[in-house]
């Protein structure tokens, strides 16, 4: 189990399923219920490869981005994953690898952020997309701001199909109260939460 400031391997990501893309997309639902099981850490790492993964010697992604800047960080509030100890990582891409940033049971905090969802607070683990708007707009100006608002729905598209082809459920949960989840997740200035998906299985 990781501590605080502790960095977790992550398996390498598979590169094949049972599952064509468009069966993928024909049976995709949004999944609001999840059963207790916890998410293995192989799971957590699949889902945030098909995300945001690495998958050029270059740098480039999973998931398309203008400029080729990456605004988009990642975290994973993990509640019930084999592993994991309950609390807040970030994931970093480059060593397809979680950072522990801090231990809290914040699960129960997130789902007030999120006026009350139940989702968010019984969800296994929360995949939280958050963005630094000044990488894309510092090249981009104000039309920076929509390319990251695309690149967040190629990234989330992904980890959908993805948890469909593992048996696993989400949903995007959009309302929520931005400078609440900011505050649960301790996230820098600059980072700004988009979208949360709790993940489980169906
Ligand atoms: C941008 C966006 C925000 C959403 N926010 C929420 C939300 O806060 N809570 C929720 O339960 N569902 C949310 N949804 C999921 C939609 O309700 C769902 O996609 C829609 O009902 C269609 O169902 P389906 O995804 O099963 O096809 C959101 C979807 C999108 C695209």
């Amino acid at each position: 189990m990781a501590q605080a400031g502790e960095t977790v391997a992550l398996p390498k990501p598979a590169l094949t399923g049972p599952s064509s893309v468009e069966q993928l997309m024909a049976q995709r639902r949004s999944t609001r219920d999840y059963q207790d099981t916890a998410l293995e850490l192989a799971e957590i790492g699949q889902l945030l490869w098909a995300a945001q993964g690495i998958t050029h010697s270059r740098g480039f992604r999973t998931a398309p981005s203008a400029g080729a800047l990456y605004p988009l960080e990642l975290y994973v509030v993990a509640n019930r994953v084999d592993g994991l100890a309950r609390g807040v990582y970030h994931y970093d891409p480059r060593r397809h690898r979680l950072l522990s940033t801090h231990l809290d049971d914040v699960q129960v905090e997130l789902c007030q952020a999120a006026w009350l969802q139940e989702c968010v607070q019984e969800a296994p683990a929360v995949v939280v997309f958050t963005a630094v708007y000044e990488r894309t707009m510092k090249k981009y100006g104000k039309r920076g701001k929509r390319y990251v608002h695309i690149e967040v729905g190629h990234a989330a598209q992904n980890l959908f199909l993805q948890a469909e082809s593992m048996g696993l459920g989400t949903v995007d949960v959009g309302a929520f109260s931005d400078d609440a989840v900011a505050e649960v997740l301790q996230l820098p200035d600059d980072f700004e939460p988009l979208l949360l998906m709790p993940v489980g299985h169906k």
